[in-house]
């Protein structure tokens, strides 16, 4: 199933096909993937309540699309290639057919545990083939899926778990990462105190470490499986049911959960992975994210599988055991097309050139970047080193609500310039506004980054609570869905994204709301109150500064609160959300009405001491002196 568009120019008449009549066009791609039964309707929407139906009355299975139509002609081909942590372990792959094989049967295993259509099951593993498995088990049988990054605190999971009411968590004993074994079933189980809904707990051998199995709850993943038939029927699915739910952070409150539908993201998340990649046939391509994240599930899951590619999945991270273990991988397996994170290119061109010129990486076609702005000279080094120079850079803009990408060049196709993630791919419309909402037409100019049309992925509701994604996202610019995010148009009409207009901070590509991150600071005991704020930082992008006023610290110094503050917040959320910087302050900078000042407390953390702007509204002006005397 080719979905390629092959030349500039193509593209350029494509794009005016999708805007000019976006339903032809859309519905001439959906007609290439498998369907129970064609849909009735391509699009109906309305913005304002909001509602988005794709295909509405279509019937089908992603994974009759991502499997079982490859297993004909392609049941031999490598869908996986799997690199454990350790460069001495043992690598593994998989075929085609193995996968379906293991999917049918952990598909039976859950329907035998009572998992039906539309339960919720959670899914916290390592990155390893079954975490695969289990992601398109779910979908086989109709359940929506909740990963949830293993990163995360056993209070985060049991956050994400109940809000989803999920019925059944699917993990592993512990896993590997660097240096590092993580004993996740023991936080599963912290987190099972507090979570109902959950019936039973699958337990994937990884570390072979010793875990409490508790009696009726829990099984093991190969005891549940092995009996099982290599063949399942898949549940029928209608177009708009839920795929999935992905929580992500906002600028108020706790993490919302995301939702996807079935068909509407099955058909971008190959459009846009092949238009975007321009990997041919026996390419190998190599996405370094995480499950967890919306970039592993669509480019390491369902866009190369719906399009029939081998993948690499790799289980470590980038400096271990070497500094050199990604290029390494990229020369074992030939990698075509490698997509990673602005902060992995920052913390490994620390190391110099002498990891990356021990290996070969002239089977490189496109590198890719997501997940924050790149810096000019990140990008320079990455494009220059990694790309020789010959490779497309592709810097890829999108969103956990949007399902795929939006803006980015394709392939060696689009014109490349450093920082600027480009024009938007077919079928999206990108507007620029400005603060009065008024759509500016003129280039040059920054703005808000919304769209002004609906795409197959675009987020359809927030899991329990659909007011909460018509006030996130569809309420600031009526009849527009809000990005968050500021971006400049340049004169040929190129986006630059400058990065979020609101309380989010993207910390190595993570998103946080600055809200979350305090909520968990302020459990600490020792804190009264705190604000947090984002500062540049050279390898995470932005990292985290937090002010924080304490209560009662008796004999306790600095360091024994801090240290504490970090452990609440390790506990509370997880290690990647742990403050960089805390800064103990008497005061917050107030309005007389109570509001805290953040846009000092940011100008603090970005190294400003004097400039301020107009602090008339200030109820106690001093209190700025003297956090400046101690900023950090
Ligand atoms: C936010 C979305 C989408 C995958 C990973 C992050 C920022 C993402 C870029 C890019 C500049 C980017 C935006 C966006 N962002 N990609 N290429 N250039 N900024 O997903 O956690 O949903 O975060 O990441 O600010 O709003 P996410």
């Amino acid at each position: 199933m080719s979905l390629r568009i092959k030349t500039f120019e193509e593209y350029k008449t494509e794009y005016k096909k999708s805007v000019n009549n976006p339903e032809r066009f859309w519905a001439e791609i959906a007609d290439k993937f498998s369907w129970q039964k064609k849909w009735d309707t391509i699009l109906n929407w309305n913005f304002d309540e909001p509602s988005v139906e794709w295909f509405g009355g279509g019937k089908l299975n992603i994974t009759e699309n991502l499997l079982d139509r490859h297993l004909d002609e392609n049941g031999t081909k490598t869908a996986f290639f799997w690199e454990p942590n350790d460069s001495t372990g043992t690598a593994k792959k998989i075929t085609y057919q193995g996968l379906y094989d293991e999917v049918c049967q952990l598909s039976n295993a859950l329907r035998k545990l009572g998992v039906k259509k539309g339960d919720r099951v959670c899914i916290y593993m390592p990155m390893v083939l079954e975490s695969v498995v289990a992601i398109l088990a779910c979908a086989r049988i109709g359940a929506v899926h909740s990963i949830i990054f293993a990163g995360f605190s056993a209070q985060a999971l049991a956050d994400r778990i109940n809000d989803a009411t999920a019925k059944v968590v699917i993990t592993s004993d512990g896993l590997y990462r660097g240096d590092k074994q993580v004993a996740l079933k023991s936080m599963v189980d912290d987190a099972l105190n507090d979570c109902p809904s959950i019936e039973h707990c699958v337990v994937l051998n990884v570390t072979n470490e010793k875990v409490n199995m508790q009696q009726g709850r829990d099984v093991d993943y190969h005891t549940i499986i092995k009996n099982e038939p290599k063949h399942c029927p898949p549940e029928i699915m209608e177009s708009e049911d839920p795929l999935f739910i992905l929580y992500t952070s906002g600028s108020t409150g706790k993490p919302k959960g995301v939702v996807h539908s079935c068909a509407g993201y099955m058909i971008y998340s190959a459009y846009s992975f092949q238009n975007v990649f321009q990997g041919e046939e026996n390419d190998v391509f190599w996405c370094t994210a995480d499950i967890g994240w919306i970039t592993g599930h669509t480019y390491i899951v369902y866009g190369p599988l719906l399009s029939g590619v081998t993948s690499v999945m790799f289980e470590g991270i980038p400096t271990y055991p070497h500094p050199g273990r990604f290029w390494e991988v990229c020369e074992k397996y030939n990698v075509n097309q490698f997509y990673t994170a602005p902060t992995a290119i920052r913390s490994l061109m620390g190391f110099g050139l002498t990891p990356v010129n021990k290996f070969d990486l002239s089977s490189l076609k496109v590198i890719g970047s997501v997940g924050e702005p790149i810096n000019e000279e990140a990008w320079t080094w990455y494009f220059e080193n990694i790309g020789k120079k010959k490779c497309a850079l592709v810097d890829t803009w999108w969103q956990t609500e949007t399902g795929g990408i939006m803006i980015s060049g394709l392939g060696n196709l689009s014109p490349m310039q450093p920082m600027h993630a480009g024009y938007p791919l077919p079928g999206i419309q990108p507007i620029l506004l400005d603060s009065e909402g008024m759509i500016i037409t003129e280039n040059e100019v920054e703005g808000y980054l919304c769209m002004a049309y609906p795409w197959p992925s675009i987020i359809r509701t927030t899991y329990g609570d659909h007011e909460r994604c018509k006030n996130t996202y569809f309420s600031n610019y009526k009849g527009y869905y809000f990005t968050g995010d500021g971006a400049k148009r340049d004169k040929n009409g190129m986006y630059r994204i400058i990065g979020r207009v609101d309380d989010v901070i993207n910390v190595s590509g993570h998103r946080f709301g600055t809200a979350e991150i305090e909520d968990a600071i302020n459990m600490d005991d020792f804190v009264i109150e705190s604000a947090v704020v984002a500062f540049p930082h050279d390898i995470k992008g932005q990292g985290i500064y937090a002010y924080v006023v304490v209560d009662q610290r008796g004999e306790s110094s600095d360091e024994d609160i801090t240290s504490s503050i970090i452990n609440c917040v390790s506990a509370r959320i997880g290690k990647i959300a742990k403050p960089d910087k805390i800064q103990i302050v008497e005061g917050l900078p107030k309005t007389r009405s109570g509001k805290i000042m953040r846009r000092i407390l940011r100008k603090i953390a970005e190294g400003e001491r004097s400039n301020f702007g107009d602090t008339s509204t200030l109820l106690d002006p001093e209190v700025v002196d003297k956090i400046v005397r101690k900023a950090l």
